[in-house]
């Protein structure tokens, strides 16, 4: 791209196309390229020989040495079995709330600020499970405070329902994802074990799972949010309880879709009909 070429408002967007897509930080005045050969007399200096030798021909310019050992991948079957023996052996949601934050076996934790674990009102009718804390989430520590978590609250203000009195709000994931990637399976397997925990704990009447992640995650399926969206389905926990749960499109895609409001809307009433039909509201 010939940068000289771009008028003040292709820079603007082309800053919007990067915090769309989760560049939202800086984290140094100068762009570093990793993949960018060192300098020809840093080259030089590491492969010459010495005094007299005949020099090798490199096959390639040598890259730089890395920094830190090659990652271990920390998410393993085994982390999982070890999430569900915690949380398992957690009698309360402050117990819950303590091992997650306790927790190592999850590595967005060493990328994020904060341990997003719930907001709202413990107990309350309406359990939502998101995706993942976004930037706002992880920088305050509280799930589903920006943007797309204010037009969540408006959208059940509409059914009369707010998150001091009736919802209580978490996500499967309770660190954010470096750029707001998808969680891996992996690293979605080891918190599920946690969250499904948090929901025999808070004994919702309702669950709504808000995206397909969640849903996906949640109901153990690849079937996509398109056809999940607004079917009632039961979720079986560990415990041997089961709560009525209903997937529903994420705010965040409704921000970028606002045609798709309608069908969420009639999600809500599907809420709110089965609330009453519970004796929950
Ligand atoms: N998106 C989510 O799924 N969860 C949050 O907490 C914020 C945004």
């Amino acid at each position: 791209m010939n940068e000289a070429a771009h008028p003040h408002e292709d820079i603007a967007s082309l800053l919007k196309w990067y915090v769309d897509h989760g560049l939202d930080e800086t984290i140094g005045e100068e762009a570093v390229d990793r993949f960018a050969l060192p300098p020809p007399a840093a080259a030089a200096r590491a492969v010459s020989p010495p005094q007299g030798a005949v020099a090798p021909t490199p096959i390639r310019a040598p890259l730089q040495a890395p920094m830190v050992r090659a990652p271990v991948p920390l998410e393993s079957p085994q982390l999982a079995e070890d999430a569900r023996e915690i949380a398992r052996r957690c009698a309360t949601i402050a117990e819950l709330e303590e091992a997650v934050r306790a927790f190592e076996g999850c590595a967005l934790k060493r990328t994020a600020k904060n341990t997003v674990f719930a907001d709202g009102v413990a107990g309350a009718p309406v359990m939502v499970v998101g995706e993942a804390p976004g930037a706002d989430e992880d920088r305050l520590g509280k799930p589903f405070v920006g943007v797309s978590g204010q037009l969540m609250d408006r959208m059940f203000d509409a059914i009369g329902m707010s998150r001091e009195r009736d919802l209580y709000i978490t996500n499967i994931l309770f660190w954010r994802p470096p750029g707001n990637r998808t969680p891996t399976l992996a690293e979605q397997a080891v918190c599920v074990a946690f969250t499904r925990r948090h929901i025999e704990l808070a004994k919702p009447k309702v669950l709504v799972l808000a995206g397909g992640t969640a849903a996906k995650a949640m109901l153990e399926t690849t079937e996509g949010i398109m056809r999940l969206r607004g079917k009632w389905t039961s979720l079986k926990l560990d415990d041997g309880t089961e709560v009525p749960t209903i997937p529903t499109f994420h705010p965040a895609y409704l921000l970028r879709t606002p045609a798709s409001k309608r069908q969420s809307w009639l999600d809500l009433l599907a809420i709110d009909k089965k609330l009453k039909e519970l004796g929950a509201k």
